[in-house]
Formats: C-alpha cells, structure tokens, sequence
C-alpha cells in the first residue's frame, strides 16, 4: 500500500511526522509531497530538521499568493502528480489551503484521500480555514477525529458512521515524542526569561492582523501585558508585514518588555510554550498543545473550532479587546490559573491508530 500525504503549511509538518513514521514502521510506503504554501526556513524548512523527517518526495515549490491563486496552482500542479505517483491513498492534515486543494484533485481522480483532523467546526464561514474544512470532509473517504465535537459535527452533516474514527491528536503525538529534546533548548536563555514569568503571544489570523482597527488594539494589549509582564513574540510574517504596512511598527518596538522573534522552530516554540505563566495566541494548534500542556492559554477569537480545550482544557475565548486581556492576564499571573485536563486519547498514540485503521480498511483480500 503507498500512501502519499501532503504538507504545505507550517501546521501540517508536526501532524504528518508521526504519521509517516507509523507507515513506515508498519512496512507501509510512505510518500511526502510539499506544496510550497510555506517556503522558508523557519515556516519550512527547519520543521523538517526538528521533526526528523525526510526531505519531501515531491516539492511542488507553490509559494504565495491569493487564496485562488495558491489554490489553483497547487490544484494544477498536484494533478500532474498523482498520474506520475499513482498512490492508493492520499492523506491529507488540517485546514490549510494545500489540504482543500489536493482533496479535490485526488477524489475527481478516484483516488480516496484520508483527512486527519476532521470534523472541527468553528461555524464561521469568514474564515478561510472553515471553508476548506466543510469542503475537505464532504469528500473525503476516511475521516480521522481528535475530539468528540468533531464526530457530532459529521453526524450531523449527515456524514456515514462507517467514515469517521475517532483516534486522538496527531499533533499531540509530536509533542510527546519531541518533549524532551524541546526541553534541550536554549531559548528561555537566549530571550532572558525565568520559566512562569512571562507570556508567549503568537498572532496571525486575518480576522486579528489584516485590519488596521485590529492591529491597532493588539498593539494596545501588547503594551497593556507589556507593562508588568515581559512578552515574547515569535511574529508570523503575515503580521510583521501588517504592523510595516499600516505605520505600526515604531510603536511596537517602544513597547518595553517586548521581545519580538522570527518564527521559532518547533523545537524552540515548545520550549516557550511549555514554561509560559499564560499563552496569548489565535492559533489553533495552540490552543490545543496549551490544554495537553495544561498552560493558561487566551485565545483571542469569538469562537473555536476545539471546543474541548475551552470545556476540557486551560484555554479560554476572549475577544481583542485591550483592558479585558490585559486583566485576564493580570489575574492569571498572579496565580488564579484555570485548571484542566487532558482529553481523551490525546495520548501520543494517534497515528499507530490510524495507521491501523488504514490496515484493516484497505487490506488485501486474498483472492481464491
Ligand atoms: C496559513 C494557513 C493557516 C495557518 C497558517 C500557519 C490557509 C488558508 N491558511 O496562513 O490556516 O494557521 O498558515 O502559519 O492555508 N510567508 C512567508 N514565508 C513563508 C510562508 C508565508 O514569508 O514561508 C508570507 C506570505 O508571503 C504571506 C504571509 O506570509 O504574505 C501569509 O502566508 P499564507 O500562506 O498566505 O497564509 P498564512 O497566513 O500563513
């Protein structure tokens, strides 16, 4: 059996590595095709390093662009592709734009595409993640779940039971394999911060950064947290060309007690993570690693695709409103930390069953 899983964003590297090393373990052929959607070293290439996985098989070398730009050239390239490759499975991860694109191709050629992380539903069509999610899984064969909402949201789209397992978080197997290498990092050095005492913020979502109202009040709440606490900021690219495109950026590099970094490998990130006395982020995978971390995480969004680490988990929602992030902040700084726990089957086991799942699923049967 050869499966062939796509990447294409800095997202998808930690999902698809212990995936790959489940096929392979299993004698599976394990193929790896990149889009190119992320292309430079720190949203790309250093993921592989960190990850211990091999090069691509398969570059598709996409790069930016408009979303029907970005998603029609990978479309068009990824169909050349699957003629050369003829693989009978392709397994896609996540939300991004190189996930909805090749779904497509491969499904019109008849090939089944497995989507890993299926079923998560934030409700807003605004966002271009929620988007490829519904399209994603209305033609997807095998529909693999990290949490329960996502079994519902299927069910209730009127998805088969025979579709959809639920198997924990991939990308909860990545943390627990690469821990303690993470905790060989230099970077709570390097940054100068005492574990607890400060808060890592990542910010990217359009609906945050691409508006110069938006901008404008996380500026503030940078400035607010910035006044007690000292912040680090692995800044997306997205977001530092927003702060350079709207006039921001003089003001953001007055703001004491702020630390502003390039993207951080995986590596470094968990490390910052991990040690954080509160994460303030928009992310989803995030919210997701604060809650099996059990690190108080703000989440400045109206509403979550991962609802089990709002009910579960240490994650709470909070709109990009200044004094109100500055004072949950405050609060949970000073020690009223939200308690959580670990949901289930987030246990580092999720691509061994998937990869079991895949098995039984397209075995061969012997003829007679
Ligand atoms: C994409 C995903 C999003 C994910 C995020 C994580 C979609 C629709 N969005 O958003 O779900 O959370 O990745 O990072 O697929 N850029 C670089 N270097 C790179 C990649 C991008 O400088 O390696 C720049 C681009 O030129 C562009 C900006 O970053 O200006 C945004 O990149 P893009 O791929 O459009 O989407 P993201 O915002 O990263």
């Amino acid at each position: 059996m050869k499966v062939l899983s796509v990447v294409g964003a800095r997202p998808n590297f930690m999902k698809v590595a212990p995936i790959h090393r489940a096929l392979r373990s299993e004698g599976l052929e394990s193929r790896i095709l990149h889009t190119g959607q992320h292309y430079d070293e720190q949203m790309s290439d250093i993921f592989f390093r960190q990850l211990e996985m091999p090069e691509p098989d398969v570059y598709l070398g996409i790069g930016s662009g408009t979303h029907a730009q970005q998603t029609a050239r990978i479309m068009m390239a990824f169909e050349k592709v699957l003629e050369e490759e003829a693989p009978d499975l392709v397994l896609v991860v996540g939300d991004v734009n190189s996930t909805v694109a090749c779904t497509l191709v491969a499904t019109k050629l008849h090939i089944p595409v497995a989507h890993v992380e299926a079923g998560l539903r934030s409700g807003d069509r605004r966002m271009p993640e929620e988007i490829n999610r519904v399209v994603t899984d209305s033609i997807s064969e095998l529909l693999f779940v990290t949490e329960e909402s996502g079994v519902d949201n299927l069910r209730s789209e009127g998805v088969p039971d025979d579709k959809v397992f639920f198997v924990g978080n991939v990308m909860i197997d990545s943390l627990v394999f690469f821990r303690e290498k993470a905790a060989q990092t230099s970077i709570l050095e390097d940054v100068n911060v005492e574990p607890g005492s400060y808060v890592a913020m990542t910010m990217h979502r359009p609906s945050n950064v691409d508006h110069e109202e938006g901008l404008t009040a996380l500026l503030e709440t940078i400035e607010q947290i910035g006044a007690s606490y000292p912040i680090v900021f692995p800044m997306h690219p997205r977001t530092r060309n927003r702060f350079a495109e709207f006039g921001l950026q003089d003001r953001l590099e007055d703001v004491q007690n702020l630390t502003v970094l390039e993207p951080l490998g995986y590596l470094e990130f968990l490390r910052l993570m991990e040690h954080a006395g509160v994460v303030v982020t928009d992310s989803g995978g995030i919210q997701e690693e604060t809650t099996f971390l059990q690190v108080p995480c703000l989440t400045l969004r109206e509403n979550t695709e991962r609802p089990i680490t709002v009910e579960q988990g240490t994650n709470e929602l909070l709109s990009l409103d200044p004094d109100v992030v500055s004072q949950r902040v405050e609060d949970w700084m000073l020690g009223e930390k939200p308690e959580g726990r670990i949901p289930k089957l987030w246990d580092g086991k999720a691509a061994q069953r998937i990869v079991k799942h895949l098995q039984e699923r397209y075995a061969q049967v012997p003829t007679a």
